[in-house]
């Protein structure tokens, strides 16, 4: 596992940013696997810039959904449909031709979970996997205690985690989905490459026990530690206690 050290979350955003820009390279069609929550922003609004600059040409680049709350309406505002589509999709110029996730309303989710793998496999696989880390060690919405050979699957969020998201959803955990659908560690470790963005002290311990700590369910992020190709970017105060 590779860690980068950058002063702040804007500096991590250049850099992921450049990484997928070289990948493009190469690869111009290439699936990008994309997280929600604060920290892929500034990587979503660097591509943007980088963009926009004539510096890279996402036409045909295709974008692969890592997680999604059931339960929640299509179209409702903080589904993480709704989400990629007004962090990713809308900045970067694609269409929804270019999305892939799962059907979080369908009426079997388990099947909808199934069909996601399959789709994920018949698009080539994931060439480059953003994610971020929840303060308990999560990825994804794989949650602690979540197999590390997991596949894409329906998961109940902690209090915690619900905690922690509440401030999309008028900063009650109530309001929180109970119920969420994530590509499973196992699914996640396929991609190519992997890149964890960590930002901010609340991220700390928990990228602390992801690098140096035991390879251990309880710290789902650890997996990492089993890729071939995984490459951690954090700001001075998340790689505090490394
Ligand atoms: C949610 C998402 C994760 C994300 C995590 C951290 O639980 N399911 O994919 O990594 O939150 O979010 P943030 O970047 O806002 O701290």
């Amino acid at each position: 596992m590779e860690v980068v050290i950058v002063p702040d979350a804007e500096a991590g955003g250049r850099l992921v940013a450049e990484a997928v820009v070289r990948l493009l390279g190469h690869r111009p069609d290439a699936l990008l696997g994309v997280a929600t929550g604060s920290t892929p922003l500034p990587v979503y609004q660097a591509l943007a810039a980088t963009a926009a600059a004539g510096g890279a040409d996402l036409s045909r680049v295709r974008v692969a959904q890592l997680d999604e709350y059931v339960g929640l309406p299509a179209g409702h505002p903080e589904s993480y449909r709704s989400v990629l589509e007004r962090e990713v999709l809308a900045p970067l110029g694609l269409g929804p031709e270019a999305f892939l996730g799962p059907d979080s309303t369908a009426p079997d989710v388990a099947a909808a979970c199934r069909e996601y793998e399959r789709a994920l496999a018949a698009a080539g696989g994931v060439d480059l996997q953003l994610l971020g880390i929840g303060s308990d060690g999560h990825i994804g919405f794989n949650e602690p205690g979540s197999s590390l050979a997991s596949r894409t699957r329906i998961k109940t969020l902690t209090e915690r985690t619900r905690g922690d998201n509440a401030r999309y959803f008028g900063g009650d955990p109530g309001r929180v989905p109970r119920h969420v659908i994530t590509q499973g560690i196992g699914t996640i470790l396929e991609a190519r490459h992997v890149v964890l963005l960590a930002t901010g002290p609340n991220k700390a311990d928990a990228l602390a026990a992801a690098v140096e700590g035991p390879l251990a369910a309880r710290c789902p992020a650890s997996a990492l530690q089993l890729h071939p190709h995984a490459t951690v970017v954090a700001d001075e105060a998340a790689a505090s206690k490394l």
